[in-house]
This record gives C-alpha cells, structure tokens and sequence, in this order.
C-alpha cells in the first residue's frame, strides 16, 4: 500500500547540505514524506545549484528588498509556502529569526536542527564554545520550533566525542556527518507522531 507522504518544505540560508540530506532520504519510496519547495533569503544560498534543486522547485525571497520590514517577508514567504501546500517545514541551517507569524502558522509542524546538544549553547558558534567549555561530547539536535530561538521540544539528539586535537572546524565536521544522519531519520520519527 502507498503510504501517505506529508508535503515538507525546507528552508535553507546557504550551503544547504542538510537540505540535501533530507531530499535524498525523501527519495525512498516508503519515506513519509515529500519534498515540495526549498526556500531561501539569500540568492547565493550554495544549495540553489544542488542536486536537490535539479528536482524539488527551489525558490529565493530575498530578504534585502523588504528592507528591515521582518513581517513583509515572512508574508511573502507564507504564500510561497501556501501555494504548494506546505504541511511540515524543516528549517536547515535557515539563518534569519522567525516572527510569530511564520512560527504560528506551523505551530508544532516546523522542525530545526541546530549544532549542539540543546539546552546547551543556543545561538551561534556553538564548536567553538563546547570546545572552549572543555566538554567531552557535542552533537546536534532536531526540535520543534516555537517562538523562542533554538527551543520547544526535542525530537532527537546525536551525540559526537570531542577530541584534544579538535579545532571548531574538525569538530563542525565530525557534527555535520550526524546531522546528515539524524535529520531524516527525526523528521520520519516527528511523522510517525502526527495526528493523520
Ligand atoms: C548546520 O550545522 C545546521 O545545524 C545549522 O547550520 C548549519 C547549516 O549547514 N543550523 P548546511 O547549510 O545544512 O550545510
């Protein structure tokens, strides 16, 4: 039997490397979802010329026009999201701060993943100050997203060892192996759990 694949649509500031990691997994057949668009701000975004993007509709709304006007552009962005149907959004590496419209409308159906192991070090640089805090281990997180940056429910964590030699960068790449692996597999996880 078919199975019923929810319309995901996913947005990306740059190089989109998790984008590319959910479409592949979107790919099987007995995937629970489907990619619909993939979203930008940024009309340099690296993921706009991706595998991805030979095969999902991609579309840039830059921000930089709306000139500081926040709730414009999330307006723009919305219709685009609403044009195609958009049920679930996944936010990867998506470098601009919500309003509540955006978070409102998706209220427990959008998704992020963020470089750490939340609640520890929300925001940026986040390799950088697990290093600098001595921790053994580090990670990434996929949450539902509410109106509070990088909080609201975890779906799942994965976990990497932080090694003496690590500088950011090694350990931001030993981090993003995980995320490629652990974005698909919560977003299927985050499904499973929806009401039909
Ligand atoms: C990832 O580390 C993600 O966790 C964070 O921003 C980065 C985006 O990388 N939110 P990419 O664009 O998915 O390659």
């Amino acid at each position: 039997m078919a199975c019923l694949k929810r319309r995901v649509a996913i947005l990306f500031s740059g190089r989109g490397s998790n984008m590319e990691a959910l479409v592949a997994a979107m790919a099987a057949p007995d995937y629970p979802a489907t990619p619909v668009l993939l979203l930008t701000n940024r009309p340099d975004a690296g993921g706009l010329h991706g595998a991805a993007a030979q095969t999902v509709p991609a579309r840039c709304i830059d921000h930089r026009p709306f000139r500081g006007d926040r709730a414009a552009h999330e307006a723009a962005l919305l219709a685009a999201l609403r044009e195609v149907g958009a049920e679930i959004i996944c936010l990867a590496g998506y470098m601009r701060i919500l309003t509540p419209l955006l978070v409102g409308t998706f209220a427990g159906r959008m998704l992020n993943i963020h470089p750490s192991l939340l609640p520890l070090y929300p925001g940026l640089h986040t390799h950088e100050r697990a290093i600098a805090a001595g921790d053994a281990r580090h990670g990434c997180t996929v949450h539902v997203v509410t109106d509070v940056m990088d909080e609201g429910p975890m779906v799942a964590q994965a976990e990497v060892p932080i090694l003496p030699s690590d500088d950011p960068d090694a350990l931001a790449a030993r981090v993003l192996v995980q995320e490629h692996l652990l974005y698909p597999r919560a977003l299927a996880t985050f499904i499973e759990g929806l009401q039909p």
